[in-house]
């Protein structure tokens, strides 16, 4: 396929295809995103059925400043300003309340927005080029693990998309910290790079986990779906001497195991599953265990379909 490494050319045709409304798959620190224009309802509407996206998932937009970020909301907290100058441009999308002018799609019905400024320089481009943000999802198949180089992005999504942005591997691998600002108090939604304790230390304040009360109301409709989900049967072991199979990973591999991290956990996946893995077993030692980010898309890969996850 198309995949087409990113130079200037490149980003100018992305940013021309945006803004007459056919999505893109662009690269970011994180994972590669598939992009619309935020305001235009109907590009936005091919993203949910490009991925098979639930209708019930928002998007992130993605911004290229702090301004452009006041143009999707107008009740900002000051605990945004603190937090955008510290970690933006990064992984951190910030959920605030959505100006109505803002499409009701991007944010599935929620009266919020999730925002982020990515720091990539070539998503950063391409939003500037376009010149409005960009609600923008992971580029692969719903449930499928995040792509992290634009092979992966065609993997799934080959010849459903007119252009794939090459910019080489994600830096980071997993997807952002999503901390949301909306309610009274702050509530982390994802884990990330970006560390709760890293938010707390820059707010002055503890930040609250969501409810696990199954009657709560759901604040990110995304975390109840399993995700990120190998074909392969993926069994999390907190004993070595519980290892069953052949396919390891860990942290300090022995011999015959993969190395474990969030850079390279989904293109593994992709991997074993291109090789027809029937089984991953990941050695979750203490240090792992402390890794939020990482066991969060651990947990969720190991779910069974159809698992409620909250
Ligand atoms: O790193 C990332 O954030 C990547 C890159 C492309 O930027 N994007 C990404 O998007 O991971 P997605 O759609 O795969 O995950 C967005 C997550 C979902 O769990 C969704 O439910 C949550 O953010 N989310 C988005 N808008 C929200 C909102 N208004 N309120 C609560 N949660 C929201
Ligand atoms: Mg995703």
């Amino acid at each position: 396929m198309k995949t087409e490494i990113a130079d200037a050319s490149k980003i100018f045709a992305a940013a021309e295809l945006l803004r007459r409304g056919e999505p893109v798959v662009f690269p970011t620190e994180t994972v590669y995103g598939l992009g619309a224009p935020v305001f235009l309802a109907q590009a936005v509407a091919k993203i949910f059925s490009i991925k098979g996206r639930p209708s019930d998932n928002p998007l992130i937009a993605h911004v290229s400043s702090v301004e452009e970020a006041l143009t999707l909301s107008d009740d900002v907290p000051p605990s945004f300003f603190l937090l955008a100058n510290r970690f933006w441009p990064g992984p951190l999308a910030l959920v605030l309340k959505r100006r109505s002018s803002v499409p009701e799609i991007v944010s599935a019905g929620q009266p919020t927005i999730a925002i982020r400024m990515p720091s990539h320089p070539i998503a950063l481009e391409l939003i500037r080029a376009v010149g409005s943000p960009l609600a923008a999802p992971s580029a692969n198949l719903s449930g499928r693990p995040s792509p992290t180089c634009a092979q992966d992005a065609a993997e799934d999504l080959d010849g459903k998309v007119a252009l794939i942005l090459d910019g080489g591997a994600c830096s980071i691998g997993v997807e952002s910290t999503v901390l949301s600002l909306a309610g009274s108090e702050p509530i982390l939604l994802r884990p990330g790079q970006i560390t709760r304790e890293e938010l707390e230390e820059v707010l002055k304040r503890k930040i609250s986990l969501p409810s696990s009360d199954l009657r709560a109301p759901l604040l990110s409709p995304g975390m109840k779906y399993r995700h990120y989900a190998p074909k392969a049967r993926l069994r999390l072991v907190y004993n070595r001497s519980e290892l069953q199979g052949s396919y390891v990973f860990s942290r300090n591999p022995m011999k015959g195991e993969t190395l474990l991290s969030k850079q390279t956990l989904f293109a593994e996946f992709r991997r074993a599953d291109r090789k027809g893995e029937p089984l991953i077993e990941i050695y979750c030692d203490p240090m792992i265990e402390k890794d939020a980010a990482l066991m969060n898309r651990l947990l969720k890969a190991s779910a069974s379909p159809g698992e409620y996850f909250v």
